[in-house]
């Protein structure tokens, strides 16, 4: 077992949390990480401020009544105030925010006695999420897959680790970015951190709404495969702030864009309907499969209990060992 302020404060026998991704983690990943022993959270992604992304509550239903929470992108949730109340009735275990200043929305989640997990991305972030009353930092490296910013989670986690045991002491820290088994949870344990948040392993199990096309892609690379860019939000006109980009796995499109940031800027929107009609098709020469660097350590489409179980009992064997942990 390994316990830490995470599995204590959050009473859970794991310190895995799986990654609010937009479109892939739907009720029943979720609940199958709180399931196996994690915490679950549903990805509630662009507040339903895209189009064609899941009904929350349905998802809510596929979660059967395993505890679970609910992440969003800060910037849309502020968008769409009457979603937030909806999501707020349906009694989640907490909100995870990510992505610009959580104080914009904080208030209501607050006041409803729901806890509040921020992701951040740069070392003054941390202060705006503390201010927005966050009991829990995730500190997101770049390697990440899906949007980010440049820190890489090596020296961004205990760096954060270092402001929250002088600033906020009681607040948990939660790292993310790259983690993938129990070698990358070990060593957040040993960065600081409470425990982790994992997106693209979990992306690849069975039970996330990934299309097996997208999974076999993955597969297929190695981490040298993806690639981190804002040309692609400039092209399709989705409006992330600058400091943001989207790692993905290479395709035709980032071939051809993701060197040409400032140019797709200037064609902002121009493949708005090429994109919409790429994703209805499932068509992942233009449509990237969105990924970390992490596709490096996936190797099939696993249950989340076999993950589960595999990363903790790794990490486990890390921890007692020490160095040297071979799992060849
Ligand atoms: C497919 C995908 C979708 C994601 N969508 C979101 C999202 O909607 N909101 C969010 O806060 N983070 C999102 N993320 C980023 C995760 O929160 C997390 O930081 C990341 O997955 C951790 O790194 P890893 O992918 O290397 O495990 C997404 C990540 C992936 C892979």
């Amino acid at each position: 077992m390994i316990k830490t302020r995470f599995t204590e404060q959050f009473r859970i026998s794991v310190p895995i949390m799986n990654a609010p991704m937009a479109l892939v983690a739907g009720g029943a990943l979720a609940a199958a990480v709180t399931r196996s022993g994690g915490l679950g959270v549903i990805g509630g992604g662009y507040a339903g401020t895209l189009g064609g992304e899941p009904p929350l509550a349905e998802e809510f239903v596929k979660a059967a009544g395993a505890r679970v929470g609910i992440g969003f992108i800060t910037w849309a949730l502020a968008q769409a105030p009457e979603l937030l109340e909806r999501v707020l009735a349906l009694e989640p275990a907490f909100i995870f925010l990510s992505f610009t200043d959580p104080g914009r929305c904080s208030r209501r989640i607050l006041k409803a006695g729901v806890p509040l997990i921020c992701q951040v991305q740069t070392l003054a972030q941390v202060g705006e999420a503390l201010a927005a009353g966050a009991s829990v930092i995730v500190a997101q490296g770049t390697e990440a897959g899906g949007h980010g910013g440049a820190r890489s989670t090596l020296p961004f986690v205990p760096e954060v680790a270092d402001y929250l045991k002088r600033h906020a002491p009681e607040a948990l820290l939660l790292a993310a970015g790259g983690i993938a088994d129990g070698r990358g949870l070990a060593a957040a344990l040993m960065l600081g951190a409470d425990g982790v948040v994992i997106g693209t392993r979990l992306w690849a199990a069975r039970e996330a709404l990934t299309a097996d096309a997208a999974v076999a892609r993955a597969v297929a690379a190695t981490g040298d495969a993806t690639v981190r860019t804002t040309a692609i939000d400039a092209l399709r006109d989705v409006a992330w702030p600058r400091e943001f980009s989207f790692r993905v796995i290479k395709n035709q499109l980032t071939d051809t864009w993701s060197a040409r940031e400032a140019e797709a800027e200037t064609k902002r929107g121009s493949l708005r309907e090429t994109y919409a009609a790429a994703r209805a098709a499932g068509d992942f020469d233009i449509v990237p499969a969105v990924a970390g660097e992490a596709i490096g350590l996936v190797h099939g489409r696993e249950s989340v209990a076999d993950l589960v179980s595999q990363i903790t009992a790794q990490a486990e064997t890390c921890l007692t060992r020490g160095g040297s942990c071979d799992f060849r």
